[in-house]
């Protein structure tokens, strides 16, 4: 059995990736320059670019099953999975366990693409995971090692932050076992919810130096993400994620499918800190 991974060199899928190897699983890693990874040892890599539907469609035809993901603010992506999940189809891909975000409606390029994985014919599995734990690290690492800093506009919003090595834990007991899955959305949330100065407390802690939490507002928030260089469209994406949708309180809330797939807990924050914590000093 031979899973494609898509996205494969990014934070979710590589976890993937080491979760699917660990189980003994065939693995095929999915870049758009795969020539440049060095992927763990027996896994063979192979070309995928949503912007190429020749590479998607090459890709899937040497897989039996796939786990995808797109990239944060992937534009026009229900086209682009409605191409995938066809390809995968045609390719006789007989299980796709497909990564969106939890909270993701009608209206969104996630909840849209949730809608033509089902149209697909491909059996299927969700998975819907509530904010990484690792954005601490892959987007807060820098700011935290050089100001012992870091910036969200989410005010006292509280959310159940989810260690990445939990989602590839689940999707590779998922796709080891597809007949259980299949069908099935799953809620991927840590065990606790947290507000920023919770996670400055744990990281302080941790780390052994204070750790402060700063909110600077949507709009000096938005203002420095545009001052790095993000596009407009994702500025405003992110903004309204944690100006929004945490301040709001919207991504409140835990569930137990990490537990109903893994048989035991979601990892804790803390446990979470401690395990990458030279990635703040
Ligand atoms: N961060 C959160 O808290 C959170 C929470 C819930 C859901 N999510 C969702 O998680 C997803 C992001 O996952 P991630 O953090 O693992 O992303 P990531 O680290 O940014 O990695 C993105 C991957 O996509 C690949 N990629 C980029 N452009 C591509 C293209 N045109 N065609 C094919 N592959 C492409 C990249 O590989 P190459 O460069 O090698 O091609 C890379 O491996 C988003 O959909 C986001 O909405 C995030």
């Amino acid at each position: 059995m031979k899973v494609l991974v898509v996205g494969a060199t990014g934070t979710v899928g590589r976890a993937v990736v080491q979760a699917l190897k660990a189980h003994g699983t065939s693995v095929i890693a999915a870049s758009r320059t795969p020539e440049v990874h060095v992927f763990p040892q027996g896994v063979s890599g192979v070309r995928f670019d949503y912007d190429d539907d020749g590479s998607v469609a090459t890709a899937m035809a040497g897989a039996d099953r796939c786990f995808v993901v797109a990239p944060p603010g992937l534009r026009d992506q229900a086209r682009r999975w409605a191409n995938t999940f066809a390809a995968a189809a045609r390719a006789g891909v007989q299980h796709a366990v497909v990564m969106t975000a939890m909270g993701a409606t009608e209206d969104t390029p996630h909840g849209q693409g949730e809608a033509r994985l089902r149209e697909s014919g491909l059996p299927w599995t969700v998975l819907r995971p509530r904010f990484f734990a690792q954005n601490f690290i892959t987007y807060s690492g820098e700011s935290i090692r050089r100001d012992h800093a870091f910036y969200y506009p989410a005010g006292a919003g509280r959310t159940a932050y989810i260690d990445v090595r939990d989602i590839a834990e689940v999707a590779a007991t998922v796709l080891a076992n597809p007949s259980v899955h299949i069908g099935k959305g799953y809620d991927l949330t840590g065990p606790a919810e947290l507000s920023m100065h919770d996670v400055a407390a744990s990281l302080s802690a941790a780390v052994g130096r204070p750790i402060q939490y700063v909110d600077p507002g949507g709009e000096g928030y938005k203002r420095a993400l545009l001052d790095s260089g993000a596009p407009a469209d994702i500025a405003t994406m992110f903004t309204h994620l944690y100006d929004v949708v945490v301040r709001q309180g919207w991504a409140g809330g835990t569930t137990e499918d990490v537990a109903q797939v893994l048989g035991r807990p979601a990892t804790a924050f803390d446990d979470f800190v401690r395990a990458h914590v030279d990635a703040w000093r």
